[in-house]
This record gives structure tokens, C-alpha cells and sequence, in this order.
């Protein structure tokens, strides 16, 4: 099999393929879709969290200018068992099939009408009357139904024993708060029924999970729906679950017969479509005199709701992050009255190494020792679980390497002990850790007769870079420039490939995309080995390399001929190939990981507690960077996200009626250009080939995670101050 080198396109700092249509508005996103007759709709959202629906009048609404309908509990159809379905992580309870209400916010009617402003009067119209019942709001609440487990993996030795003995131990509790993924774009699904098919254009970072989900509660055939999603306005995991205002609007086409389009607004998307849940974490930690760990335990506790069995998994990192002979890990969730939770950006590492990094930072001054130095000590030489070999473990060379750019060695062990002026300076790092996950993907490539080619997939693109990176490797496999391939996804008639979350995408599409292009290659070369009119007539595939779309001779490349040339001369449009790819043994053989560290300066104004964070670098050994440019805007979106979450982000709910108060961008914070530093990326390790062919490992999730407890284990570091909940604000510094 001809193997064409992957280095020629793939690395380089590619602009973004679609960057053109974005900015032109020619990219169509899910609620721009302009269907002749559309119908909009709006949701109505309970205004208890926890109770029934004792009536619901809709009359008011429905005599309202330019209604056409209104669903409820009471017309809604009924929908089919919604478990075992692709997409959907644990069964939900399905939209609008009974007068229950399970939390705040829960969609309980849709207004359906001519405009989008009719359906919203008129939603305010819809009148219903509650029997509210008590509801359970705080993880105190001792009411609260727990579950979750101890896996006995998760138990080594004797923890406890070891604890109580060691010679220097820390044990602290660490907070974080509900944050949600606030995506720029509100999630939107543009639904149209034609009596025979489904198509859903639709804000989903998974296609196919949409498809599976709808057709199934609908009781279609998977063949009846099309799940449509070319560009996405953002989504960080709030996309990866198929959330129930998508079967709402599906259900609303079916019930007027016209395509509807229903938006989200923004106050809406605080309880439809999840939101990383609260923790309260017990990092206990410890080591010998001389800095090796002896004892971990790592304790947690986050809500989930009542309808489904979302758990978050903080304290997974744990167990691999460091080598510990006794361990024992923990992770609880309660059920409260409140929305679904789900995946956000680093889900569970993100808050789980919160604690565990902040725990690291106080058990080195604890023992009056370097941080980088004591995470360096404590690297697991194998994989601490399963003890297989590392595939790769960059979490040396990401400190050394980084120590090295940030000028570690200048700063000074003491807090309080670096000044600028008045105000404290404070230097913290983290180690960040995300699992490297590889899925089941399927890819199509086409050579056409004109000599371009064709990448197709029904992965998304949140904006990461996916049809970028996808161009860049069907290029290098093809031998051709990245101008002349063009790459179509997001829409579930294309090939399978998964959902854009896990940080998996690069690895499962790029290796099926690969394979794709690779197999599209050995048929063009079938195509000419025994061809009396080619000038490669009996080359074989050792003899041969492609070069700007050109077969030619290695030994000689003045013999050769063009895809085009031999397309058009075989009387032939195309010539196409689906590739596969899925893991192989590599988790079997490898303990396999990406790790990273970031590094963070900040300033105190020491009479005001203002934070400024001054500097970050953001490093990781992610294997084979497919594209130096969008990577390095993904690891700087993900730092910011960090920041956030460290200083900014904290969604608020009223203890009394389980109501999110701060549901809009005025009052949730995120960070704005005047919070961000500079940020720097770094990426250290090589191609990690034992793992999939092109190299790749994955930076989506670990870009974000590691950001918090860097941020503050330098706050404590310029302060003496140790804040362990979240987020680190100016009150609570003074
Ligand atoms: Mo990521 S939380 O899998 O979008």
C-alpha cells in the first residue's frame, strides 16, 4: 500500500478552510435556514421545581394573533421509551407526556405561531396552575437520595493507615460552583416534516445521536430522519446530549404539517441544555519527608437530577495523575430538584484537578518544596491502574520545558515574596490531564475528474478546526495542495463518525479520513498497474509517490501522470473510497494519556483584592499537532474558559424555589478581553504512532483543565491566602 508522508500539509498553521463563508455570512447556522412557511415557536418553562401541573390554560394563548398551536402534556403525542438510545447518556424522562414537574425551568408548553414575536406574547398568555410539592435544592439536604459507588478499582492498599502515618499530610475540602457553557449562539432547531421524512437542522455537536434519539421517541425509522448541522455557534459539551426542546420542535412539524423553528433564548439555555454541576471535593494527601506520595484520597460529591443518572466523575484523574501505593477514590451524586446536568468542557477533570492540583501546591509548602518539583517526583513510570507502559507521558517535558519559558527558576518559594510596586505577584502551576479516547468513525473520500477531492463526514465542527484539520490530512494522504479538497460534514447522511466531543475527534475522524484517502489512492494506482496507455504501467506502489496531484516514479519523476489525466482517460467522473477506523489494541498494550501544565502569574492589588492574571502559558504534549494555528486557538479558548471558571463564572439559584437568578449574560460573568493576558501555548512530545496513524491525541477538553488551580495556587503563592472555593473573588481575599 502506497503511504504518502503526513507532514506536508498536516502541522501547518492552515487558516481555517470556512473562515471565508463565516465572515461573509454565507455559513448557514441551524436557525438560518430560511424554509418557505416556517412556523416559529417559544417555550414555556415551570415556575416550580417540584410539583404538578393541577391545570394549564391555554386559551388566552391560543386566541392570541397568529397562533397556530399549542402543545402541552394533554395534546402532545405520545412518545416511545426513550432508553438504549444512542446519544442520550442515561434514559430522560421525555417532553411534555405527563403533568410532572421535576425541576425549574422544565419545558411544560410550546407556543407555536406565524412569527417569532406572536409566539412570544402569546407564551406569555399560557396559564397554569401548580400543585408545588417541597422540592430538595442543596447537596445539605440530608433528604436527598444519594447514589454512586467505590469501584473496588478504585481502591489500593490501605489509604487511611498510610494517611495517619505519613509524615506530612494534608486534608482539605474544595468547592466549585455550577457553571454553564454559554455558548455564543442559542441552541436552535429548525424542524420540517414532510409527511414521509424528518430533517432537522439543529445546534448538536452530534449528528448521528440526534438522529438515533429523535427517530427513536418518535418511532421513525432511522432512514425517516436527517440530522443537518454544518457550522455550530459553540457548544463546549452542551451539544453532546439530544435535549428535549430538539423532540419538542420535531413533534411540533409533525403537529402543524409546516417546518418550525425554534430558538432558545438565552434565559432558556440555563436549565435546557446542562451545565457542569457543583462539587464538593475532600483532597487528602500524604508523602514522606523527601516528597514521595504514600497516601491519596479523593472524595466527591456533586448533584444530578431527578430524571436522569448523570454522573460527573471528578475524582477519575486521580488515580493515574500520580503514583501512590494506598488510594482510595470516591464519587456521590445526589438527586435534587434541579436540570440536567452534562459534560462541559473538561467534565469532571476540570473540577476534579481543582482539587487535586490545589491539594499538590499546599502539600509542597507543607513539605517547603518546589511544586514542579514534587509533581515531577511523583510521576507514575506506568500506567498506575492498569500497569501497562505509557504510550507516551509528557508531563515532564511539559514542566521542564515550560518551566523553562516562563522563568521558573527566578521565582521564589515564600509566599508574599515577589512584588511589583505595590502589588503581589504570585507564580502557580498545574498539571492538566485528559483521557485519550478513540472512537469508531467511518469517512468518505472522492478523487474527481477535474483533479480536486472530496472529504466527507457527519462529525461537526464547533469552530475547533474540524474541517481544517480533515482538509489538511486528506491532502497530505492524496498528494494534493489543501485548496483542491474540499471537506463536507455535519449532516447525518454523510459517513458515520462520532459526536465532536471526548476530545476524541481528531484521533477517530482523522484516522478514518486517513484511511479513506489512502484506500481511494491504491484504486486510482489499480486503476493504471496494468494500463498500456499510462506512463506508470506496471508501477507498484513502492515505486510510486504522489506529488500536487501527480503520480509520478520516485526514481524518476518525469514519468507520471495527473488523478485528472487518468480520471478523464478511464471515462470516469470519480473515484471513491469509504475508510474505517477504530481502536485497535493500543488500549490494551498502552497506558495512554494526554498530560499538560500551565503556568500563571498574577497580581494583587493588596487593599483592593483585585486579581489581574498577568501572564499564562498553557503547555501539552498532544501528540501530532494537525494545525499550529487552530490548535493554538483552541489551547488559548480553553485557557480563557479557565479563567473564567477560576474567577469569574458561578450560576446562582434561589435556595427557596430552585429559580436561577442570574439565567443572562449581565449577570453570569464570563470573561471579557480586559480579563485575558497574554496567552502563550506551547507543545512539546511527538507524534504518539503507537496509538492511531497520524500521531494525534486530542486538546479540546485539556486546554481548559489545570487553568483553575494554577490560577490559584498563584493567588496563594502571591498571597498567602489559600482560597478553596470557587470562583477566587475579591471578597473572599480580604
Ligand atoms: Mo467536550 S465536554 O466532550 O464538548
Amino acid at each position: 500500500m502506497i503511504q504518502q508522508e503526513i507532514k506536508k500539509s498536516v502541522g501547518q498553521p492552515l487558516d481555517r478552510v470556512e473562515g471565508r463563508a463565516k465572515v461573509t455570512g454565507t455559513a448557514r447556522y441551524p436557525s438560518e435556514f430560511p424554509l418557505d412557511n416556517l412556523a416559529h415557536a417559544v417555550v414555556v418553562q415551570s415556575t416550580i421545581a417540584n410539583g404538578r401541573i393541577r391545570t394549564i390554560d391555554t386559551s388566552a394563548a391560543e386566541a392570541a394573533t397568529g397562533v397556530l398551536a399549542i402543545l402541552t402534556y394533554r395534546n402532545a403525542p405520545r412518545l416511545h421509551p426513550a432508553d438504549n438510545l444512542r446519544g442520550l447518556a442515561t434514559p430522560p424522562v421525555p417532553p411534555l407526556q405527563d403533568e410532572h414537574v421535576y425541576y425549574h425551568g422544565q419545558h411544560v408548553a410550546l407556543v407555536i405561531a406565524e412569527t417569532l414575536e406572536q409566539a412570544t406574547f402569546a407564551a406569555t398568555l399560557v396559564s397554569i396552575d401548580y400543585e408545588e410539592k417541597e422540592a430538595l435544592l442543596s447537596l445539605d439536604d440530608e433528604r436527598a437520595q444519594a447514589f454512586g459507588s467505590t469501584d473496588p478499582d478504585d481502591v489500593r492498599g490501605d489509604p487511611d493507615a498510610a494517611l495517619a502515618t505519613a509524615d506530612v499530610r494534608i486534608d482539605s475540602t474544595y468547592t466549585t460552583p455550577t457553571q454553564h457553557h454559554n455558548p455564543m449562539a442559542l441552541f436552535a432547531t429548525t424542524a420540517n416534516w414532510d409527511g414521509k421524512e424528518l430533517t432537522l437542522y439543529d445546534t448538536t455537536q452530534g449528528v448521528g445521536n440526534v438522529r438515533a434519539a429523535v427517530a427513536g421517541v418518535l418511532g421513525l425509522e432511522l432512514s425517516q430522519v436527517r440530522v443537518i448541522a454544518p457550522y455550530i455557534g459553540g457548544a463546549f459539551g452542551s451539544g453532546l446530549r439530544v435535549w428535549p426542546h430538539v423532540v419538542i420542535a420535531a413533534m411540533a412539524t409533525q403537529h402543524i404539517g409546516r417546518p418550525v423553528k425554534l430558538v432558545l433564548a438565552r434565559e432558556h439555555m440555563y436549565t435546557a441544555i446542562g451545565y457542569r454541576p457543583q462539587t464538593v471535593q475532600r483532597v487528602a494527601l500524604g508523602a514522606t519527608r523527601e516528597g514521595q506520595i504514600v497516601a491519596t484520597i479523593h472524595e466527591a460529591l456533586e448533584p444530578t437530577s431527578m430524571v436522569d443518572n448523570y454522573q460527573e466523575g471528578p475524582t477519575q484523574a486521580t488515580a493515574l495523575m500520580y503514583a501512590s501505593p494506598n488510594l482510595r477514590l470516591k464519587d456521590q451524586q445526589k438527586r435534587l430538584n434541579v436540570s440536567v446536568p452534562t459534560w462541559m468542557r473538561g467534565p469532571g477533570e476540570a473540577q476534579g484537578l481543582f482539587a487535586l492540583e490545589m491539594a499538590m501546591d499546599e502539600l509542597a509548602y507543607a513539605l517547603k518544596c518546589d511544586p514542579i518539583a514534587l509533581r515531577l517526583r511523583n510521576i507514575p513510570q506506568v500506567h498506575p491502574v492498569s500497569g501497562l507502559p505509557w504510550s507516551s507521558h509528557g508531563l515532564r517535558e511539559c514542566y521542564e520545558r515550560g518551566a523553562e519559558q516562563f522563568g521558573w527558576e527566578r521565582r521564589t518559594l515564600e509566599p508574599r515574596s515577589m512584588r511589583d510596586g505595590k502589588y503581589l505577584v504570585g507564580w502557580g502551576v498545574a498539571s492538566s490531564y485528559f483521557p485519550y479516547i478513540r472512537l469508531f468513525a467511518q469517512a468518505r473520500v472522492r478523487i474527481l475528474s477535474d483533479g480536486d477531492a472530496q472529504v466527507k463526514i457527519s462529525s461537526t465542527d464547533l469552530g475547533t478546526g474540524t474541517y481544517t484539520i480533515m482538509t489538511q490530512i486528506a491532502a497530505d494522504a492524496l498528494g494534493l495542495a489543501p485548496e483542491r479538497v474540499h471537506c463536507e460534514l455535519g449532516d447525518s447522511s454523510l459517513p458515520d463518525s462520532p459526536a465532536s466531543g471526548g476530545s476524541a475527534l481528531a484521533a477517530s475522524v482523522g484516522s478514518a479520513v486517513h484511511a479513506a484517502a489512502t484506500k481511494a489512492l491504491t484504486q486510482v494506482l489499480a486503476l493504471i498497474s496494468d494500463d498500456a496507455a499510462s506512463p506508470l504501467q506496471g508501477a507498484t506502489s513502492n515505486d510510486v509517490i504522489v506529488s500536487d496531484g501527480r503520480i509520478e516514479l520516485k526514481h524518476d519523476p518525469a514519468k507520471g501522470e495527473t488523478y485528472a489525466a487518468i480520471l478523464q482517460r478511464h471515462n470516469m467522473q470519480q473515484i471513491e473510497a469509504l475508510g474505517e477506523a477504530a481502536s485497535g489494541d493500543e488500549m490494551k498494550q498502552f497506558g495512554t494519556a494526554v498530560f499538560g501544565a500551565k503556568f500563571v502569574e498574577v497580581r494583587i492589588d493588596p487593599d483592593l483584592g483585585s486579581i489581574q492574571i498577568a501572564r499564562v502559558l498553557s503547555v501539552v504534549d498532544a501528540g501530532r499537532i494537525l494545525n499550529e494555528k487552530t490548535a493554538r486557538s483552541q489551547m488559548i479558548g480553553g485557557a480563557v474558559g479557565g479563567i473564567g471558571m477560576a474567577l469569574l463564572e458561578e450560576t446562582l439559584m434561589e435556595t427557596e424555589t430552585g429559580r436561577i437568578v442570574n439565567a443572562n449574560l449581565a449577570d453570569y460573568v464570563v470573561p471579557v478581553h480586559a480579563d485575558i493576558p497574554p496567552i502563550d501555548v506551547l507543545f512539546v512530545g511527538e507524534p504518539d504512532t503507537k496509538l492511531n496513524p497520524i500521531g494525534s491525541k486530542g486538546i479540546g477538553e485539556i486546554s481548559l483543565i489545570g487553568m483553575a488551580p494554577a490560577i490559584g495556587n498563584a493567588i496563594y503563592h502571591a498571597t498567602g491566602r489559600r482560597v478553596r472555593d470557587l470562583p477566587i473573588t475579591m471578597d473572599k481575599l480580604l
